[in-house]
């Protein structure tokens, strides 16, 4: 029987938890150790330019934290005309507005868990500012990076393509395991995970969550994940007497495993951009026909 499981949201929501993952962030994060995994961002940013060519676009960045992974891919591109950042974390939505240029700056609070709300495509069109193309909508480019190893990818992707119209473009992240066997890659990875500003990080979300978890502590390791038995898992589990729960997650797919959801999610891969480790890709895809 699978563990009971705190959501995601609950490690980043409060500005607290917020900050300290950014500290994790800072010291741990191998993207702002390798330039070669920071390039993986600034690659699609050609292919995007040819796609949307001089037309205004909107770009709807989810689950953008402070918006670092966007700014690099937005540095070569003309400035949106309208920028939405949307994350759990409020502060670091507006963080991430405040970094990114654009004509127009919105930023919210949004649960990736549910359906992404019709409000969304409304505030991405900016009638507003260019009265001329009032009836025309505005293509749009969505970017989710580093989201999808903490929530459960193949809805998570299935409610973004139900979002997508047949102009629009959608770049995620994916954090993967090296190699083509997911349990034994995401062991090489696992230090990434266990290590001190990590727990210090979790064990702040485990004294803020309500209801109260029992005493415990905290124990990481490689698992399959529940719904999909052959994807990897990193978790952080809390561990008491009485009861085990599941407090962070980290999936980890091979790279045909994320084409396998690429397709079941009914998206058509248009690029893929991978780091050459194998440890992160990013994909380009669009709404199949
Ligand atoms: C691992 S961080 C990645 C942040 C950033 N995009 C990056 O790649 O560095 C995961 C992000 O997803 C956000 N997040 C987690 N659960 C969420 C949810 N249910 N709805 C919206 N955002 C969520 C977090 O606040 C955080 O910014």
């Amino acid at each position: 029987m699978p563990h009971p499981e705190l959501p995601a949201a609950c490690l980043y929501s409060r500005p607290s938890l917020g900050r300290l993952w950014k500290k994790v962030h800072l010291a741990c994060s191998p993207f702002l150790q390798r330039p070669a995994l920071q390039r993986i961002y600034r690659l699609p940013s050609p292919r995007l330019r040819k796609h949307f060519g001089r037309r205004p676009y909107s770009v709807l960045a989810l689950g953008c934290a402070d918006g670092i992974k966007e700014s690099l891919l937005l540095q070569k591109l003309p400035s949106p005309a309208v920028l939405l950042t949307a994350d759990t974390n409020p502060s670091l939505a507006r963080q991430a507005a405040i970094r990114l240029a654009a004509r127009k700056k919105i930023w919210r609070k949004i649960d990736l868990t549910h359906e992404l709300p019709a409000s969304l495509s409304r505030a991405l069109q900016p009638a507003l500012f260019i009265p001329t193309l009032k009836t025309h909508k505005l293509p749009i480019l969505i970017t989710l990076f580093g989201v999808l190893p903490n929530l459960t990818p193949l809805p998570l992707l299935k409610r973004i393509a139900r979002f997508l119209r047949p102009e629009d473009l959608f770049l995620f992240s994916a954090n993967l395991a090296p190699g083509t066997k997911g349990h034994s890659g995401a062991l090489r990875v696992l230090p990434q995970y266990d290590n001190p500003p990590t727990r210090e990080w979790l064990e702040a979300a485990v004294a803020q969550f309500r209801p109260r978890l029992p005493k415990g502590r905290l124990e990481f390791g490689i698992f399959s994940d529940p719904q999909q038995k052959s994807l990897a898992r990193i978790e952080a589990r809390w561990i008491s007497q009485r009861k085990t729960f599941t407090v962070f997650s980290s999936r980890r797919p091979t790279s045909s495993q994320v084409e396998a959801w690429i397709r079941t999610a009914r998206l058509r891969k248009v690029a893929r951009y991978l780091d050459p480790l194998g440890e992160e890709g990013v994909w380009l895809v669009a709404r199949k026909a």
